[in-house]
């Protein structure tokens, strides 16, 4: 069954509670990419241009400490939604209380409100002590949180494999809930891809570590047609197969072992690298492609090398849906891009022949929106471990609570 969207509810007139993601990078107060406030847009807009009073809230950061609630202030982040929809939005600098109260009380069809950190409520700042009411989802927050409002819309992919008093909470509370248009879309393409990928469905995966990703590589072997493998994770693997990867990042024996049993598992699916490109120190100068049985003792893999695009791109040939997760080298040095930056052009193309073509969130999509792919693949995920826990067919509480049609 379909879950029942935003654009389902008659919002005119009603208090509509918005939980976002406005989880961004910030430095020293600054947002350093606002990709989640932009994606959150057509849902508020959608609310407040129907009439109705939109409630805007999110998380930001962890908050443990007294110095973690002055770190994680959303003040600034309320300010770049002010200049991205063009309207203005009543800051409320509390997670609860009377102020909070009076402006959702007050607040006129069309207007915005939003209000400080929900994770505020994880930090007991008076008795300094955590109470991780929201994280926890503590029962009376959810209700009070719900109090606030008529309806409950979320649309925060990228918390929704947490169930916390600002999502599950409030749903258990309110009549109607729905997703907004951003968990629309994540639905739509990421649970597209889990319950019924059109075929062949190819799987691409990079990053560091095998060990942070057990569970979606396990999953994807057995659902995905091939599963090809980059980054510094390939070393981990190759070492499984007794090469010499030289000073290349690896894992502790364990996760090597488990690289070689999921090879076996895999029987034949999982498409490892066959050169990459190596330098001699973790630095962003030229490196030198070589293949995966020709390292050095000093070699330090830094990105696949060309042949291994070559593969990739053969591999890719015909897919009609393919998921990405990971970049395949160190692309923030500009040596080590081009592996990562072959990926996105190899899933632009799909993209123009027709496939379905998705990138998990984390470090994928950070480099796929910096280095200019963000309109030429099908889906861009703006959830890290939302979008993996997703991928290894998980059923994610924030999606859960949300009403089906
Ligand atoms: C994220 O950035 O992945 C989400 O906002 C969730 O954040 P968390 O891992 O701190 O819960």
């Amino acid at each position: 069954m379909a879950k029942k969207i935003v654009s389902d509810l008659k919002v005119k007139g009603k208090k509509v509670l918005i939980r976002v993601d406005f989880n961004v990078p910030m430095k020293n107060g600054v947002i350093t990419d606002d990709t989640r406030v932009r994606a959150a847009l057509p849902t508020i807009k959608y609310v407040i241009d129907n009439g109705g009073k939109a409630i805007v809230f999110s998380h930001l950061g962890r908050v443990k400490s007294a110095e973690d609630v002055a770190k994680n202030d959303i003040a600034p982040v309320a300010k770049r939604l002010e200049e991205l929809i063009g309207k203005k939005v009543n800051f409320v600098n509390a997670t609860k209380g009377k102020e909070l109260e009076d402006a959702a009380k007050n607040l006129k069809d069309g207007e915005i409100l939003m209000f400080q950190n929900t994770r505020y409520e994880d930090f007991d700042v008076e008795a300094n002590k955590e109470t991780k009411k929201e994280s926890k989802n503590d029962a009376e927050l959810g209700k009070y949180w719900a109090s606030l409002g008529d309806m409950f819309v979320n649309d925060a992919f990228g918390t929704a494999h947490r169930a916390a008093a600002s999502n599950v909470g409030i749903a258990s509370n309110v009549k109607e809930t729905a997703a907004g248009f951003l968990l629309e879309k994540e639905i739509k393409f990421i649970g597209g891809a889990v319950d019924e990928p059109k075929r062949p469905y190819v799987a691409i995966l990079g990053g560091s570590k095998v060990s942070d990703k057990i569970g979606v590589i396990e999953a994807l072997i057995s659902k995905a047609d091939k599963v090809l493998v980059g980054g510094a994770m390939m070393f981990t693997f190759l070492k499984s197969q007794g090469k010499n990867i030289g000073a290349s990042r690896c894992e502790d024996q364990e996760f090597v072992d488990l690289a070689k049993s999921l090879l076996e598992k895999a029987n034949g699916k999982i498409i490892l690298p066959v050169d990459a490109l190596v330098n001699k120190a973790f630095e962003d100068t030229k490196g030198v492609a070589k293949s995966v049985d020709a390292f050095d003792q000093d070699d330090m893999g830094l990105d696949i090398g060309p042949k291994t695009l070559e593969l990739f791109s053969k591999e890719l040939a015909g897919a009609k849906t393919v998921v990405w997760n990971g970049p395949m080298g160190v692309f923030e040095m500009k040596n080590y891009a081009s592996g990562t930056v072959g990926v996105c052009d190899l899933l632009a193309k799909l993209t123009k022949e027709g496939a379905s073509t998705i990138i998990g969130g984390g470090d994928s999509a950070a480099a796929a929106e910096q280095l200019g792919y963000a309109d030429k693949v099908s889906h861009i995920s703006t959830g890290g471990g939302a979008s993996l826990e997703y991928l290894e067919g998980k059923t994610l509480p924030g999606i859960a609570c949300v009403d089906e049609k």
